[in-house]
């Protein structure tokens, strides 16, 4: 029986310009206004996903985190993967050897139901874009199992939305556009990537894991009533969002820190005040978010410049975008505040050794005088603090880091038992084994998994 298996990883995004609200006349999840993020690195939060193919299974079926989760149903996201993996069955091309000689013709290939499985290393379902990273890791790993290659560049993006809107912004690395796009099929609403990685290679972020739980409000569900009620979210789409996405990729070409700061504060205020706008309203920070924005505003003003700038999504977690050579600082300016518990940094960051010099370092008094007019020091508020950077688009990884067993075509147990094992009771999960060399997941830390149940925003 012909089997064919491939493994992929995907980054996740942090939107600096935000999407919120689906144009229900075109459908397809498409946007109301265009978007853009900055790709994170996947060494330190990615998903990571092994299809198979073969002619011996029975039904498409998908594991998360080594639990079976269906895929028939008629479940948001059981839809969702159907739908990427019609799209996608219908792109496949012949699949070939090194010499170039047909191995499994297109029609084959896409008749053979898939086995999925998937994970990915940090807290689900809180904001901080599993699902983007879930999706985006799907369809790029159906794109080498079906050797699709794409009609026009960024058609794999268009398939990876209707997965997850964000998914699309995860396909690239470095500053990603999501543009609206016109057309009523919507082949035109997908991402560009308008800067690689390597463009601003200083850039770095911080991320405050304030509750690394289920959120209250799934995004999908949140941004239809802000559509249906928010006067504000009209507005922000007719007449900010544009003029703004302008600036910010000018900021963003310049390398230019204060620009791009300011604006990512922004308009992730301005995001959640179509949350507050919205009726009945939707509180997604809480009262430990706040206090991280006024720390941040705090140290930019000490400053006299802005050299944190922080963004929240659909969730209370800070995700605080710096310069490399401000980080350090910033970390301790946050680590005094936010101390780890007793037991220490170790399960405290995905970074201990940065931690801890960042714990060493002595604040300047004036600096410290002004965060503790507001808050005094004390653990637990904060449950995680992730150090990243930016990052590049997926990954290919080779045979030997499948997650699936090239023998049968089921997931690993051994494998997935490790998963289980590593799962921290706050959700918290530690680095990535996603370097391509990388085999051994006993070192990592899995926070939670996938794409389904999973859902960024919308779970
Ligand atoms: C606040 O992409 O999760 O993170 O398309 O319904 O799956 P669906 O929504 P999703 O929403 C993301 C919302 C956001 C902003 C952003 O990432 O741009």
């Amino acid at each position: 029986m012909p089997m064919f298996i491939e493994t992929c990883t995907a980054p996740t995004n942090i939107a600096v310009i935000k999407y919120w609200g689906k144009d229900e006349a075109r459908g397809l999840n498409t946007p109301i206004n265009s978007s853009a993020s900055v790709t994170l690195d996947q060494d330190d939060l990615c998903a990571m996903t092994s299809i198979a193919a073969s002619s011996d299974f029975v039904a498409d079926r998908l594991w998360l985190n080594g639990k079976e989760e269906d895929t028939a149903g008629n479940g948001t996201h059981a839809k969702r993967l159907r739908k990427c993996l019609a799209e996608m069955r219908g792109l496949a091309r012949d699949r070939v050897d090194a010499s170039g000689a047909v191995v499994c013709t297109a029609t084959e290939l896409a008749s053979y139901k898939v086995h999925v499985v998937s994970r990915n290393t940090f807290p689900t379902a809180a904001g901080l874009a599993s699902s983007a990273a879930g999706y985006a890791c799907l369809v790029h790993t159906l794109a080498k199992l079906y050797n699709v290659e794409e009609a026009y560049e960024g058609q794999l993006s268009t398939i990876a939305r209707q997965g997850s809107g964000s998914a699309c912004r995860s396909l690239y690395g470095g500053f990603v556009k999501w543009v609206k796009g016109r057309k009523p099929d919507a082949t035109d609403s997908m991402a560009v990537c308008v800067a690689d990685q390597a463009h601003w290679p200083e850039l770095r972020a911080v991320i405050l894991v304030i509750n690394a739980g289920k959120k209250e409000t799934p995004s999908t569900e949140g941004m239809q009533t802000s559509v249906e009620t928010s006067p504000l979210l009209a507005f922000r789409a007719e007449s900010v969002v544009e003029p703004r996405l302008a600036a910010m990729e000018a900021a963003y070409r310049a390398r230019d820190f204060e620009a791009f700061g300011k604006l990512t504060m922004q308009d992730s205020n301005q995001f959640h005040a179509t949350c507050l706008d919205t009726y009945p309203p939707i509180f997604y920070l809480n009262d430990v978010s706040r206090q991280a924005i006024r720390l941040c505003h705090a140290f930019n003003e000490h400053k006299g410049r802005i050299l944190a700038a922080y963004t929240f999504d659909a969730g209370p977690n800070a995700v605080i975008y710096c310069e490399a050579k401000d980080r350090d600082e910033l970390l301790a300016f946050m680590l005094h505040f936010f101390p780890p518990p007793r037991s220490g940094v170790e399960s405290y960051t995905n970074k201990p050794a940065l931690l801890k010099a960042a714990a060493a370092m002595p604040l300047e008094p004036a600096l410290l005088a002004k965060g503790n007019e507001l808050r005094t020091p004390a653990a637990g508020d904060v449950k995680m603090i992730y150090c990243t950077a930016v990052g590049d688009g997926p990954r290919t990884l080779g045979a030997d880091e499948a997650l699936l067993d090239a023998a049968t075509g089921f997931p690993l147990e051994q494998k997935l038992q490790k998963w289980q094992q590593t799962l921290g009771p706050a959700g918290g999960g530690g680095g990535c084994p996603v370097a391509p060399t990388v085999s051994t997941y006993a070192a990592v830390a899995v926070a939670a998994i996938g794409f389904l149940l999973v859902l960024k925003k919308s779970n």
